[in-house]
């Protein structure tokens, strides 16, 4: 809450955070998306307290590690794992031995160790590959020993910095599902950086938009694609692009109507409805749709109301 970091570079300040306020909800996956440099990786490393905010506190589960120190510190990250873009696997050891090794240094027993380690690259469906060296295995093989790590001691929140930017859009598909798997089988509370708005679409409950060091828009996904002006919404539904008349009207909606809104629309207003084109995409777990009409007559306005009333998005092109 009210993160702020300042880095000292020599004599200059960079201030990497200025004010970010991130409540993540027990269970959701909270996805950060913002460009190269807005403050993204900073604000995971603070949540994880590898960097000490300059002011603002952070709580997870409760406990507000701003406050700690020492042992009590390293005790209370162990409760968050941490998944890297670029996997941080240690090169001479085997997938198992890498999975192991949070464990080594937690000091828990070699039978204990073994057993654990088995159970995780089950999880994440590499049993075949405990003996295989990080040199041998593809990027989307990679991140998923570098989950299997992230979760060997059983944390409750799994912090993803760009976990799928090196990879293909296949593996990408893979991991985020393997993501979304996790979240849903062990409770695992999930906040990811990204700069792809699509891995936002496909896995996240809630966003947020960072630019400079500050959110500038945060919400559930669903709740912002209902929101008039919001820049998620736009770049989650890009509004209908050249090509289509000035007066297309988009429309958004999140629930199935059981009513036949376009003939109620004609009827009620006596406007003429033209339908240009549509399409309905899985966001978040939800049917969104989008329609995109042209409404003509003297009570175009009055329809678009009712619209908006009925709950729908109502975006015009061009205003
Ligand atoms: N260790 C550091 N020392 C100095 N400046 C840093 C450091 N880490 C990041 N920065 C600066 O802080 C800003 C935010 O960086 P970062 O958090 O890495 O952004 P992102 O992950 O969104 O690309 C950038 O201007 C970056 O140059
Ligand atoms: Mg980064």
């Amino acid at each position: 809450m009210g993160l702020r970091k300042v880095y000292r570079v020599k004599r200059r300040e960079v201030l990497a955070l200025d004010g970010v306020d991130l409540h993540v909800r027990q269970g959701e996956i909270f996805g950060v998306v913002g460009q190269s440099g807005a403050g993204k990786s900073t604000l995971l490393r603070c949540v994880n307290l590898l960097e000490r905010p300059t002011a603002g506190s952070v709580a997870v589960d409760g406990e507000e590690l701003t406050a700690l120190g020492g042992a009590r510190l390293r005790a209370a990250r162990r409760g968050i794992g941490m998944v890297h873009q670029h996997f941080a696997l240690l090169s001479s050891r085997t997938v198992a031995a890498n999975v192991a090794f949070p464990l080594e240094i937690a000091g828990i027993a070699r039978a204990e160790r073994r057993r654990r380690v088995g159970e995780l690259l089950d999880l994440v469906g590499l049993a075949d590959k405990a003996g295989a060296y990080p040199a041998q295995l593809s990027g989307g093989q990679k991140q998923r020993v570098g989950i299997a790590r992230a979760l060997a001691s059983r944390p409750k929140v799994l912090l993803s910095d760009e976990a799928t930017s090196a990879l293909d859009p296949a593996t990408t598909a893979s991991i985020l599902e393997l993501l979304r798997d996790l979240n849903r089988e062990l409770g695992l509370t999930i906040l990811l950086i990204t700069h792809e708005m699509d891995v936002i679409k496909r896995i996240c409950d809630s966003a947020a938009i960072m630019e400079s060091g500050a959110f500038t828009e945060s919400g559930r996904v669903l709740d912002l694609l209902a929101t008039p002006g919001s820049l998620l919404a736009r770049s989650l539904f890009p509004l209908p692009g050249t090509g289509l008349p000035d007066d297309t009207v988009a429309l958004t909606y999140t629930r199935a109507y059981d009513e036949p809104l376009m003939s109620e629309l004609t009827r009620r207003f006596d406007v003429d409805v033209n339908v240009l084109g549509g399409a309905v995409e899985e966001v978040s777990g939800v049917s969104v749709g989008r329609l995109n009409v042209q409404i003509s007559g003297a009570n175009r306005d009055a329809a678009l109301d009712y619209l908006s009333g009925k709950g729908l998005l109502v975006e015009v092109a061009g205003r």
